[in-house]
């Protein structure tokens, strides 16, 4: 089967780098795509805003699956499109997608079905949101409804804090995605990321991870999409997955199905472990990003299987096996990220034995591999604990020169801390 995967990240690397290796695949196609995603797959020049576009490449090259790797596409309608075409896709309807392009609609969708999450009021315009300061406590919790590339989230400290950034939020700071503003109850306790696989219908456990959202060690600074990530996260304990499944993510495909806007693809549940137990801080209508390469990196079932069985409604009885091991992922972006990257840094990428190494934000220039992101490489590595994986990893990163880059020295510390206890 020939297969088209959409986007250009570090996680459409690492699935280019799995849908590769199935015996399924018999030829793989990647949009854009980047120099690592390359070695897995052909790159092509496509625009997934332009549905006409696709659709056409997909009838010319006999696609049989089309995988979306990103959100926007997703929120963009790209999936529906797509099956309206009658091409089988990995990826939620744009009705569905508003799990993760509106956070009012997926805090409403959470109060009708009883799922527990931080208490929360939607509001429209800077009075209505100012007035409901009032209902909250420091630190307040302002969240733009819309798309934000991540940067849509503010925890302010002061009433003062809070007042000021939803000025700006109205005031156009994130576009149109700020036109509704959220503000939630602040919520304590341990992230953790859970993912699950759904047809609709049938729904399935996908892994665990935890991520680092802070761009500094010591969980510092601004927060990023993310600077490393490992997988188990064994804070999620077996009971505490099935309860994230029985009372978070069954609910919430049941609700799905119910309203007419069934959910197909990956669901990625962002998890606060209180002190009451797990509560939903979001949803991501995709994998994350750099959860998805710990993932791949364990993953031991043909994942073009699996995505088949998601896109057509055959989930039933699969059961993904990924192996007993961790596996951590460790960012090396450009200086100034998250900020402004330096672009077109040199990258060399020395002797990384058993670590792989997916390209995220690179590009060449001259046959020479450069900077072309924020984020630019994901340095990845498994082993039989947290701190094998993390030695492995670093023993990675120490080997690969990118003098305008740098990376936090402490991924997986949580879990390492624990295992050294
Ligand atoms: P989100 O984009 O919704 O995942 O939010 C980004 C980050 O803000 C999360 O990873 C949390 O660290 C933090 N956050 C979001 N909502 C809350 C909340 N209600 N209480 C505490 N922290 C939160
Ligand atoms: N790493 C977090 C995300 O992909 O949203």
């Amino acid at each position: 089967m020939n297969i088209l995967l959409l986007g250009s990240g570090g996680r459409e690397h690492a699935l280019a780098w799995k849908l590769a290796q199935s015996p399924a695949c018999t030829r793989l196609y990647a949009a854009p795509g980047n120099p690592g995603i390359a070695e897995e797959a052909e790159c092509v020049a496509l625009e997934a805003t332009n549905h006409a576009a696709v659709i056409a490449f997909c009838s010319a090259h006999d696609i049989g699956l089309v995988v979306i790797g990103p959100e926007a596409p997703l929120v963009d309608g790209l999936s529906d499109s797509l099956r309206a075409a009658g091409v089988p896709v990995f990826g939620p309807s744009q009705a569905a997608a508003q799990l993760e392009g509106s956070k009012g609609f997926t805090k409403d969708l959470c109060a009708r079905a009883g799922i527990p999450t931080a208490g929360y009021v939607r509001t429209a315009s800077l009075e209505e949101a100012r007035a409901a300061l009032a209902c909250f406590a420091a630190p307040y919790v302002l969240k733009a409804d819309g798309l934000a590339a991540g940067k849509g989230v503010v925890i302010a400290a002061t009433l003062a804090e809070a007042e000021a950034a939803l000025a700006d939020m109205f005031g156009g700071q994130f576009g149109s995605a700020g036109a509704e503003v959220v503000i939630e109850e602040f919520m304590e306790g341990e992230e953790a990321s859970f993912f699950a696989l759904t047809d609709g219908s049938t729904v399935i456990p996908f892994g665990s991870a935890q991520d680092h959202k802070r761009v500094g060690d010591g969980d510092t600074g601004p927060n990023t999409g993310g600077m490393g990530a490992y997988s188990p996260a064994p804070v999620l304990t077996p009971e505490l997955q099935a309860r994230v499944m029985a009372e978070i993510v069954e609910p919430t495909v049941r609700t799905m199905r119910e309203d007419g806007s069934p959910y197909q693809g990956v669901l990625f549940a962002g998890l606060m472990l209180t002190a009451k137990g797990p509560k939903l801080i979001e949803y991501n209508a995709r994998f994350g990003d750099p959860e998805c390469q710990v993932l791949m990196m364990r993953l031991e079932s043909d994942l073009v299987a699996i995505m088949l069985a998601c896109a057509q409604g055959e989930l039933a009885g699969v059961t993904p096996v990924f192996r007993d091991q961790t596996a951590l992922t460790i960012v090396m972006a450009a200086k100034g990220y998250p900020g402004t990257p330096e672009k077109g840094g040199t990258i060399m990428i020395g002797d990384t034995e058993a670590a792989k190494v997916f390209h995220a934000g690179t590009a060449l220039k001259d046959g020479v591999l450069v900077a072309n992101g924020g984020r630019v490489l994901n340095v990845t590595a498994t082993g039989a604990s947290a701190t094998e994986a993390q030695r492995a990893a670093y023993k990675a990163v120490d080997a690969i020169t990118f003098p305008t880059g740098f990376c936090r020295r402490d991924i997986g510390w949580r879990e390492v801390a624990r295992e050294n206890a």
